[in-house]
């Protein structure tokens, strides 16, 4: 077994390391007060080649495997989770799913502008009464002479203002359920799409979340991505990646905490000393280093398989529910060890912990993760009534 990273993931992770400390760190409190999505920051992030960064080179990605991708999404998730939300959907829902199922026409016309951040992408399968029940889709397609007709409504879908070309999911058959649905590339200006921003929420301020709907969407039938039916696998093929790329994004906010909580337990003095010195303290900042690395080993064997090929959607699913869990404890944690200085945004520590908690529940809650960690050691389908 080798846990060596190669000199040249080593130089790339230190370079995502840089970018993230110049120019990610220094806005990421300012965007989260404002709620400002920060789109000239997305820019200068596809120029250094992150929203491609598993593409082949000749679609205009950066040609890189599955290990270095999960190293980049590490420091991108540490600066900024609203960004690294950004790199996750572009990246591995849009792009990964455009490179695995689309026609040569459609990677061309796609690819290259997604991957230098011409265009933005969302994913389209959540809708206001279909959360985790993904096969459920309540978005009709109604087939045309020419094509489709889209009607329906999506929810809680990244990117969904911003975005020029949205994947959107749609049953043609409610009779066939998963085996009905379908993926259209779906260029957001034409007539009927109307995204709507959603407001209020807990955390990733600097994150554009919106609902979307579909008023009779015309699409043609070349705007179909794979086949009719194939649709729900494009949905959980697509999930594979991404869900590897949120663990990877909490092993950052993992590593955050570590990184915070150790700087602010050696400056802060209490009864006449630092409190890192404090046993009490050491043990938080031991298990956040723990849950880190457990959480960073658990990411890189997902990614190891995925480079090689193998299956990997229980190792995905694995390193998901732990490192986002982890992620979520660190921050709170992380809270605890620097006091009441932790419960306002001078810290970056407070804003982990609002941003954090979304990982829990989207692109599949730990309580789907562990059901396809369970059915995979039982065998048994525990979503099919026995
Ligand atoms: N890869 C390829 N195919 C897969 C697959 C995978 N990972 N998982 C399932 N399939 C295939 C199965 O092999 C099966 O194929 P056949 O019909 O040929 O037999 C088919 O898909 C149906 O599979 P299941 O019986 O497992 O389907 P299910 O209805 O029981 O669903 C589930 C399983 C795991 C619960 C799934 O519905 C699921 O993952 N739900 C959670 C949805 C989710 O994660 N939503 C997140 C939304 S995206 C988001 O959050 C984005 C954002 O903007 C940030």
């Amino acid at each position: 077994m080798d846990f060596d990273l190669t000199d040249e993931q080593r130089l790339i992770r230190e370079t995502a390391r840089d970018f993230t400390d110049k120019e990610i760190v220094p806005r990421a409190r300012e965007n989260d007060r404002n709620h400002h999505f920060d789109t000239e920051l997305v820019g200068r992030i596809a120029a250094q080649g992150y929203l491609g960064a598993i593409i082949p080179r000749e679609y205009g990605g950066a040609g890189l495997d599955y290990v270095t991708y999960g190293l980049i999404v590490e420091e991108v998730g540490r600066g900024d989770s609203a960004m690294r939300t950004v790199v996750s959907v572009q990246t591995s829902l849009v792009c990964s799913s455009i490179l695995r199922w689309g026609t040569e026409e459609q990677k061309q016309r796609y690819l290259p502008r997604l991957c230098s951040g011409e265009w933005l992408g969302c994913f389209g399968l959540t809708e206001p009464d279909t959360g985790s029940d993904a096969a459920n889709q309540k978005t009709r397609a109604r087939k045309t002479d020419g094509g489709w007709v889209l009607n329906g409504s999506k929810m809680w879908i990244s990117m969904g203002n911003h975005a020029r070309v949205a994947l959107v999911f749609a049953q043609t058959d409610p009779e066939l359920r998963h085996k009905g649905v379908a993926c259209f590339l779906v260029d957001t200006d034409q007539p009927g799409y109307q995204p709507q921003t959603i407001e209020g929420k807990m955390g990733l301020h600097g994150s554009d979340t919106a609902s979307i709907s579909l008023d009779d969407v015309e699409v043609s039938e070349d705007q179909m991505l794979g086949e009719v039916g194939d649709g729900f696998k494009i949905a959980m093929t697509a999930l594979d990646s991404g869900r590897y790329s949120v663990a990877a994004g909490c092993v950052g906010i993992c590593q955050g905490c570590v990184d915070e909580s150790v700087r602010y337990s050696k400056e802060r003095q209490q009864f006449g000393r630092p409190i890192a010195s404090f046993q009490l303290v050491q043990a938080m900042i031991a298990d956040m280093v723990v849950d880190t690395e457990a959480s960073r080993m658990l990411v890189w064997r997902a990614g190891f398989l995925k480079d090689a090929g193998r299956p990997n959607t229980t190792e995905t699913s694995i390193a998901k529910l732990y490192a986002t869990e982890a992620a979520v404890k660190c921050a709170n944690t992380a809270i605890q060890v620097h006091g009441g200085a932790g419960y306002v945004d001078d810290h970056p520590v407070e804003r982990y912990f609002r941003d954090v908690r979304v990982t829990t529940l989207y692109e599949g809650t730990s309580q789907i993760q562990k059901l396809i960690i369970g059915r995979a050691a039982t065998g048994i389908n525990a979503l099919v009534p026995a």
